[in-house]
């Protein structure tokens, strides 16, 4: 039957429509896949009314280790080099001229028995000496120094010296003046300015009047340090501390407190009391790391336990001291202390115990009254051993931890995992660390940050019964070794699987945490610097945006009902702030696309339509990309503020983003 035209015309219409319409959704189906791809949406929700374990309030916090010049050159603002002469060669960091030798003989301090003695003899340039400082002295422009030194007079009869603060370029940029006079041992002091600034310059010291002088300990600090401290720590450097609110001030190493050798090993005592007594000791990092070699690194205890528990205070964290289980550092040597001579080390600890907590009339809290803080410091955990392995560590743990809990029950103590974040030494140490009922355990990662990024679930299986865990030491290594944009993302996401567990994960300290430009072992560090300046690296913010957003409860969050520990390349946490009555949220997004992020509070009470959401963003499309001295702000954290919506919130998270948004929501 043939069909009549009209039905061919209506037909043939109906066809085309069809096959436009078809174009037309094809075009936008495929258009919202496109954008689905490029714009992933995903939906995140948070318990909003599901509080879960408890966030430690000191949770994240700093190690520091006097690595890669962070105390002596870094964080103590001593700026004289070799000051007390007692470097295997007495005048390493001096350019002596004139008649200068060494002597020991009737010594100003009797733990640092060397000294200069200066003979003038009417030369045409004087004698003296002059300084390099830490690779360089910084001055600055209008600054004030203050020079001290220990003298006597041979003779007796007044002697001048002239003191010069000396640029990198041979000028003399600030000059002093002092006489000496008497035969005994005195104390003095001048204050210079320097007229301009100066990265890398000097100090001299010069003899001008006849006769013999002996000199020992002298010593420039910046007038300005930390608190304007005498003794004190360099600002700029504390400053970037207290900018990063950390929970936790673990100290002093790390390394240096196993040693090279026994002898060498870090002795707490021997860093407290006056400074000038406090016997030099070698540094563990003088040497190893790629065969740099350092053989002017030694520490003056200038910076000792009395400063570092001050700081601790200074910063709101907790002090952790880290001391000696009797094994010298386990990759230098076989070193150790036999068990049954352990009395020493352990009384050390006991001691130490007193030092900071014990009232002024005990001995060691009477040395702590004295040099100027009569309160207690209040300690509540101890580290035996750093990253110690074997049985041997178990060995010596087992007396420490006999005494302790019989002595300081109220002490926390925490025993080590080991080097590495799994294999043999870990998986031995861990069932011993359940065994012997240490509080927590530190262990130690330094991993790619491929490994970072595959571990934020390394926690979720953890027993909830056995020791808490310190994360004592970890960084991700990229393969630049720099402080990227990468390897702080690849923290950012693994560090959410820390707060997720917080109920496992009690502490959290990256390391190392400084590095002078000019005078590193071991990179990527938190903080670099230079004689004159800081810079905080996109490590440091990461660690920043968790310690002053870490909330008191973890809330659940998830996307179709699962963690975010990867999945397309995402990860988040949630946490509540019971005092600020806030939800947090971080996101990190470690892909290289832009994802469109919704997140849902689902069981709140009351509408949240409208609310502030403050949001921090660290993000940056160049992976490598790293903040330096000359552009030290190439990375750092933006705010923005978006509004909340019946449900949640909106954001976009972009490559390479981690993210934090505070919503305040009302009870
Ligand atoms: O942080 C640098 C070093 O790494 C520490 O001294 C040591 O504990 C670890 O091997």
């Amino acid at each position: 039957m043939k069909e009549p035209a009209w039905a061919i015309y209506l037909t043939t219409t109906w066809l085309l429509l069809k096959i436009k319409h078809m174009k037309i959704t094809g075009l936008l189906t495929t258009g919202l896949l496109l954008s689905q791809l490029i714009f992933a949406q995903h939906k995140l929700v948070v318990q909003a009314n599901e509080k879960g374990p408890a966030i430690q309030p000191h949770m994240y916090g700093v190690f520091f280790e006097d690595i890669n010049f962070g105390a002596d050159g870094g964080l103590y603002a001593e700026l004289i080099k070799n000051r007390s002469f007692e470097f295997h060669q007495p005048f390493v960091g001096w350019l002596p001229f004139g008649e200068v030798t060494v002597d020991s003989m009737n010594p100003c301090f009797d733990r640092n028995p060397n000294y200069v003695h200066l003979h003038e003899k009417g030369l045409r340039r004087g004698t003296g000496l002059e300084n390099e400082g830490f690779r360089g002295i910084g001055f600055k422009q209008n600054d004030a120094y203050n020079f001290s030194f220990f003298a006597r007079s041979l003779d007796g009869a007044a002697k001048k010296f002239r003191v010069e603060l000396v640029s990198s370029e041979e000028h003399i940029i600030g000059r002093g003046e002092i006489t000496v006079e008497g035969t005994e041992w005195k104390k003095y002091t001048t204050s210079l300015t320097a007229r301009h600034t100066s990265a890398k310059g000097k100090f001299r010291l010069i003899l001008e009047t006849q006769g013999e002088v002996d000199v020992d300990h002298i010593s420039l600090f910046p007038a300005q340090t930390w608190m304007n401290r005498e003794n004190g720590l360099r600002k700029d450097l504390v400053e970037a501390l207290y900018e990063l609110n950390p929970g936790v001030f673990r100290f002093p190493g790390g390394c240096i407190i196993e040693g090279n050798t026994l002898d060498t090993r870090y002795q707490w005592k021997n860093s407290v009391g006056p400074v000038e007594n406090r016997p030099l000791n070698e540094n563990r990092w003088n040497y190893t790391f790629k065969h740099r070699f350092f053989p002017d690194y030694y520490q003056t205890y200038g910076l000792g336990f009395y400063e570092y528990f001050l700081l601790s205070e200074d910063l709101g964290a907790e002090p952790l001291p880290v001391i000696s289980c009797g094994l010298a550092c386990q990759y230098e040597s076989t070193e150790c202390e036999e068990v049954h001579d352990l009395g020493p080390y352990i009384q050390d600890a006991v001691d130490l115990i007193e030092f900071a907590n014990g009232s002024v009339d005990t001995k060691w809290g009477k040395v702590r009254a004295d040099m100027g803080h009569p309160a207690p410091f209040n300690l509540k955990m101890l580290a035996i051993g750093n990253e110690q392995w074997g049985e041997g560590y178990v060995e010596r743990l087992i007396p420490f931890m006999e005494v302790l809990r019989e002595k300081h029950p109220e002490i926390q103590i925490i025993g080590t995992s080991g080097p590495g974040s799994d294999g043999d030494k870990f998986d031995y140490l861990w069932p011993k660390m359940k065994e012997l009922e240490v509080d927590l355990v530190d262990e130690h990662y330094y991993r790619s940050p491929e490994w970072f990024l595959e571990n934020a679930a390394r926690y979720d299986s953890y027993d909830r019964e056995g020791p808490k865990v310190f994360a004592g030491e970890y960084a991700s290594h990229h393969k630049t070794r720099n402080n990227n944009v990468k390897a702080a993302i690849s923290e950012a996401a693994f560090m959410t699987g820390l707060e997720r567990n917080a109920d496992v994960v009690h502490l959290a300290t990256y390391a190392p945490l400084f590095a002078h430009v000019d005078a590193w072992q071991w990179k990527p560090d938190m903080i670099w610097f230079d004689n004159l300046s800081v810079v905080r690296t996109p490590n440091y913010y990461v660690q920043q945006m968790y310690a002053t957003n870490n909330g008191t409860h973890v809330l659940p969050i998830q996307e179709n009902g699962n963690n975010l520990t990867g999945q397309n390349e995402l990860y988040a946490s949630a946490s509540f702030d019971k005092h600020s009555n806030e939800i947090i949220v971080k996101v990190v997004n470690a892909s290289s696309d832009m994802k469109e992020i919704e997140i849902s509070l689902a069981g709140l009470k009351k509408s949240i339509e409208g609310q502030r959401v403050k949001i921090t963003s660290l993000q940056s499309n160049q992976e490598e990309a790293i903040n330096t001295l000359e552009a030290p702000n190439t990375i750092i954290p933006t705010q923005t503020v978006t509004l909340a919506n019946k449900a949640g919130f909106n954001f976009r998270a972009n490559s390479n983003g981690f993210y934090v948004c505070r919503i305040s929501v009302r009870k």
